[in-house]
């Protein structure tokens, strides 16, 4: 790869460089294990003195393709996948946190996020924290201890949509010295790459935008390699693992220490692996996600503004409009668009909610964003259904909510399918 590509180039040419004869694209290596000729080369490989592949629970060819494609697009130093976007933040944090210790994190997070840190995590003894991201940077910080060892957050908060404040998430954790963890899912490396404005590790749900085909389910962590693991607070990575008969992972890989540990010591032991074939399969999603990004958000952005002129929609939530509490950050660090997912307000409450997804044609009932194509849902009547209606108000679900995500149709035929079913549901 060369330094100077731009993220276009990165994401057709980077991950992978065939020698003559080569397959042209990475072939789906579907294969557990690889053959050695010496017990010497298999003994090396095992001390890491040779980066080979050992087993596909640890490393695979094609996934490797991946996890370089999607290194070179985020600007990080290293990656790692795993098979599902929960297995990414669950390994990201596990690496750096044990049992007594401590994560903050904004609280506007993908549901199954917030119950990972609200629920599972505290079962294995680390506590989580839950901050306002919108608070003064002083709330933030009176939320961290001693044992606090990151900071947590989306770039666009799913389904809040909400945009972070990188300059004020990046100052406080460089203060109180403890990793940014970043969940781009919703931008993007194309939109946004948070290893720009001060983030330390990215994660994401690939099964989203990464795929774009709605065909996988899977994960990735970026390490930007610039953490100083060294600051006296983060042994596991500058004292010996017993574990790998007591390698220190500084001493051994430098700017790669997070990444590598993660890979050998928890991916080893927790085998969150990604199938190869999904491997493949995200690494075709990323040759065109800038193409694809760039419709996602053209597309949502004059459907928002179709929205907003509409009298049957009480109100819009995206924050490429102007109205959008969050418009003149997102032109900060969104500044080629704001993705595809919007929600608004219907008229008539949780009745024409269901009434409009059920009139919905081209936009298809599909619990799922970041699809090429266009997908609609009514949380109150399908995902947070079980919940009371002061639980779904808390959880930011209204009765009259809606969320579409914008696929790459021509947004001609996306209008002209929103108006007729806006039209039957005050019907
Ligand atoms: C922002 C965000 N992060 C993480 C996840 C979890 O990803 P997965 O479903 O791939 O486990 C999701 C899933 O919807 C998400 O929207």
């Amino acid at each position: 790869m060369s330094e100077t590509w731009r993220i276009e180039t990165r994401a057709v040419q980077s991950g992978y460089d065939p020698k003559p004869t080569e397959p042209r694209i990475p072939a789906i290596c579907q294969s557990t294990t690889y053959k050695y000729d010496s017990a010497e080369h298999v003994a090396r490989l095992f001390d890491l003195e040779l980066p080979d592949h050992m087993y596909t629970r640890i490393s695979n060819p094609t996934t490797a393709a991946f996890e370089g494609k999607i290194a070179a697009m985020e600007g990080g130093v290293g990656a790692m996948a795993t098979s599902s976007g929960q297995a990414a933040t669950s390994l990201a944090i596990l690496n750096i946190t044990s049992a007594g210790q401590h994560v903050v994190a904004a609280s506007t997070l993908y549901g199954g996020t917030y119950s990972l840190f609200a629920n599972t995590l505290p079962k294995l003894g680390i506590e989580v924290s839950f901050v306002d991201p919108e608070g003064p940077t002083e709330e933030i910080m009176q939320a961290f201890r001693p044992e606090t060892r990151c900071l947590f957050a989306e770039t666009i908060g799913n389904p809040g949509l909400n945009v972070l404040d990188f300059a004020k998430f990046s100052s406080v954790a460089q203060k109180m010295q403890v990793p940014l963890i970043i969940d781009n899912t919703f931008a993007t490396p194309y939109l946004c790459r948070p290893l720009e404005h001060g983030a330390d590790i990215v994660i994401h749900s690939a099964t989203k935008y990464i795929d774009g085909h709605a065909t996988s389910v899977g994960g990735v962590i970026v390490d930007g390699g610039r953490f100083n693991w060294t600051n006296g607070r983060y042994p596991e990575l500058t004292e010996p693992d017993a574990s790998y008969h007591g390698l220190r992972y500084v001493e051994a890989f430098g700017p790669l220490a997070y990444i590598i540990k993660a890979r050998v010591q928890y991916m080893r032991d927790i085998g969150a692996t990604p199938a190869p074939q999904n491997s493949f399969l995200f690494n075709h999603g990323l040759t065109t996600l800038p193409l694809r990004m760039e419709r996602h958000s053209a597309n949502a952005l004059a459907l928002a503004r179709f929205l907003e002129s509409h009298p049957a929609v009480s109100w819009v939530n995206y924050p490429g409009l102007e109205s959008h509490p969050s418009y003149q950050r997102a032109r900060t660090y969104l500044p080629l668009g704001c993705s595809g997912v919007l929600t608004f307000g219907i008229k008539g409450g949780h009745e024409a909610g269901v009434k409009f997804m059920e009139a919905c044609k081209l936009v298809a009932l599909v619990v799922h964003v970041g699809d090429a194509r266009s997908c609609v849902l009514h949380p109150a009547s399908t995902t947070h259904r079980q919940l009371s209606e002061e639980q779904q108000i808390a959880a930011g679900v209204t009765p009259d909510l809606i969320r579409i995500s914008v696929g790459i149709e021509h947004i001609d035929d996306i209008l002209e399918d929103v108006e007729q079913a806006l039209a039957a549901s005050q019907s």
